[in-house]
């Protein structure tokens, strides 16, 4: 039994659909039994678990040859975000303990194996450690920055003709779609290794920068969009004036500042690096016609 939570999300939806292709026993995790109908239709079972029950999260994890996890995202006004994500990993890994799938598919990203200075990104380094420190076998899935991000931009640059980031205009970094995230984790699933730790690093076709994702912005709405590079202290505040916790929105800035000094960067060493085939045409194509 392969075991999927996050299914109504962009990584969960995939994987559990190619997991369902290959004709596979899956079991799709949801918080709301009337989203895990679709999936029931198709043949999966459905269990109604949350993370912040971690009784029921084990229940829903049981028995599975193996698991994709996820630390589900928190939310934009999140205060107390430390102490918040904190208690969220503590019943992540008390239900991963209680239930030990046989593999655990952990959904990791890009520069996870720093502590700090990360952003966002620093709360999945102690489950790393901790999934690390259990033995079991567990691949961490170290998937880049999402292509799928522009999606909160796109409608500001669009109207003003230009996309503010605070990533300079001329550095490439990885990008990769969620897409080529779901599969790769279901092929990591149908394909465990023997024990311990895998590390896969997954980015996307090709290393893009915020000019090349202007321009291809500007090819597909045929408006001119320019990239411009505003200090990461400056986002910081926009974000927040957008609604964001002063705590999320400093994280993002710190990301930023991550990816520009090469900090959030793939750790390399002993793990598989994959690239997945689906563009930032097409990823930003889907958004612009929608
Ligand atoms: N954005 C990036 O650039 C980036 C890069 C690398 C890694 N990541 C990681 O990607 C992850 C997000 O993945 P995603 O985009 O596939 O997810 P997503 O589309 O944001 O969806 C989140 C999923 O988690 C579920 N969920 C929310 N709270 C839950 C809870 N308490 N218990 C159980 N399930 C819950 C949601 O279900 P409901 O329908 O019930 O809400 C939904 O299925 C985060 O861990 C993030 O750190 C992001």
């Amino acid at each position: 039994m392969y075991v999927v939570t996050g299914v109504t999300g962009h990584t969960g939806s995939v994987a559990a659909e190619t997991l369902l292709n290959a004709k596979v026993p899956v079991r799709v995790v949801v918080r709301d039994e009337a989203k895990g109908a679709q999936w029931k239709a198709r043949g999966a079972e459905v269990a109604v678990a949350s993370f912040d029950d971690p009784a029921s999260m084990t229940r829903a994890l049981s028995g599975a040859t193996g698991a994709y996890v996820l630390l589900p995202p928190p939310g934009w006004g999140q205060t107390g975000l430390a102490a918040n994500r904190a208690e969220l990993t503590e019943k992540l890994l008390t239900a991963l303990r209680d239930a030990a799938p046989a593999h655990t598919v952990f959904l990791s990203s890009v520069g996870a194996q720093h502590a700090d200075k990360t952003g966002p990104i620093k709360t999945l380094h102690p489950i790393e450690n901790a999934l690390r420190a259990s033995g079991k076998r567990v691949t961490f899935l170290r998937a880049a920055f999402f292509m799928e991000n522009w999606g909160g931009s796109l409608a500001g640059a669009l109207d003003s003709g230009a996309l503010y980031y605070g990533i300079v205009a001329d550095k490439k970094f990885a990008q990769v779609a969620t897409k080529d995230i779901g599969l790769v984790a279901a092929k990591a699933l149908l394909e465990p290794h023997a024990s311990g730790v895998r590390v896969i690093e997954l980015a996307g076709p090709e290393d893009l920068s915020l000019e090349d994702t202007v321009a291809t912005i500007s090819k597909l709405s045929g408006k001119s969009v320019k990239a411009v590079t505003v200090p990461t202290a400056a986002v910081a505040a926009s974000l927040e004036g957008m609604g964001a916790s002063k705590e999320l929105a400093g994280w993002y800035a710190e990301m930023m500042d991550g990816i520009n000094a090469d900090h959030v960067a793939f750790e390399g060493k002993d793990a598989q690096f994959v690239r997945g085939s689906t563009t930032l045409e097409t990823v930003l194509r889907a958004m612009i016609t929608k």
